[in-house]
């Protein structure tokens, strides 16, 4: 079984980057075991901590090290990632030497309302990754606008071009983990 870390930039109750996330996990082969990741609980970093380390911080650290890869799903905040997913990164980098990020094969989903698509959080997310030393899928890129008119009450997505762009993404995704 391969374990798959899903984490979700945002940290309000069901959000879009939530649901979209659910819509994504769905797509994966019987193999695939997706796990959503908690990041709101994580206080704001601070080396000092590499001394006294929460509890917290270890569990988290312990989670991720366990994964064989990782989803990042996203809104854009100020035309970057938010804050809660720029600190778990931070978390999981520390303390120097012991980088629980390390190698796992990852994917950047991001989305927004509008038709710009969160363009700016996925590729200042690009860039933390690359110096995490996590392989990105590279294409296809994942930018899902309009999100809102995408997902319905239910939180499904019903538009048959989205589901068949999520499932071309996920298969994609697939063949990378294994070959990583
Ligand atoms: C936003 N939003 C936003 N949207 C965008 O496309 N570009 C941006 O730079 C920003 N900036 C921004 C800053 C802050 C502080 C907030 C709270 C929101 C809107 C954002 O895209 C929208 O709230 C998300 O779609 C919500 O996603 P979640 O939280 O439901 O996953």
């Amino acid at each position: 079984m391969t374990k798959v870390g899903i984490v979700v930039g945002s940290i309000r109750k069901n959000s879009f980057s939530e649901q979209l996330a659910n819509n994504i996990i769905e797509r994966f082969p019987e193999d695939f075991e997706a796990e959503f990741i908690e990041i709101a609980n994580l206080p704001l970093y601070n080396q000092d901590s590499d001394e006294n380390v929460p509890e917290v911080y270890t569990n988290f650290r312990d989670t991720v090290k366990a994964l064989d890869a990782v989803v990042f799903v996203t809104p854009e905040h100020n035309r970057s990632f938010p804050a809660a997913l720029k600190n778990a990164l931070d978390v999981g980098s520390r303390p120097y030497g012991s980088n629980v990020w390390d190698g796992k094969p990852a994917l950047i989903v991001s989305q927004s309302p509008s038709n710009l698509s969160g363009f700016g959080a996925n590729h200042h997310l690009r860039q933390v990754l690359a110096f995490l030393n996590m392989p990105v899928v590279q294409q296809p890129e994942v930018y899902i606008a309009n999100v809102m008119d995408l997902l319905g009450q239910d939180g499904k997505i019903t538009n048959q071009d989205t589901i068949n762009f999520l499932q071309t993404v996920v298969d994609t995704y697939v063949e990378f983990v294994k070959k990583h």
